[in-house]
């Protein structure tokens, strides 16, 4: 990542952070999505965070912020004052609480997903014995 940073500094070009699913991720002790000019997270279904559909983007420029949220509202700065053309970008409710509770479950989830990499990267003798330690009656009405 250094290397990039270095480039865009020498070139003056705007970092975009492909953090999509990188939700919780650190890079020497600094959360993804804090790179670049911006960090662009997905809450899709399949990702680590989600929020049925949607996504989220992270930035330190207070002016771009402001941009990004008018062109998220079909270019509105308020209520019918469009500034620049916009689109419809906007979370709806069910969206937005779905990524709350996904928010607030995010460690235990990352948590589970973590011990089934583990189990993943195990021998498969080891794979065979954590699955029959978690459906024992399973096992026990097999011939
Ligand atoms: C690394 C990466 N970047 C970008 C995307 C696009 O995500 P979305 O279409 O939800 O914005 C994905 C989705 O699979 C991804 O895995």
């Amino acid at each position: 990542m250094g290397g990039r940073l270095a480039l865009t500094q020498q070139y003056h070009l705007a970092l975009m952070e492909d953090a999509a699913q990188a939700h919780g991720a650190t890079l020497v002790g600094r959360p993804a999505g804090t790179f670049g000019t911006v960090g662009c997270f997905a809450f899709y279904p399949t990702k680590n965070m989600q929020s049925i559909e949607g996504g989220l983007i992270t930035t330190a420029d207070p002016a771009l912020a402001s941009t990004l949220r008018m062109l998220r509202n079909q270019g509105m700065e308020r209520c019918y004052h469009h500034q620049i053309v916009g689109t419809n970008a906007r979370t709806n409710d069910v969206n937005a609480a779905t990524a709350r509770s996904q928010f607030r479950r995010h460690p235990t989830l990352t948590g589970r997903r973590r011990q089934a990499s583990a189990l993943a990267a195990s021998p498969p003798r080891a794979v065979r014995r954590a699955v029959r330690r978690r459906r024992p009656g399973r096992d026990r009405a097999r011939p």
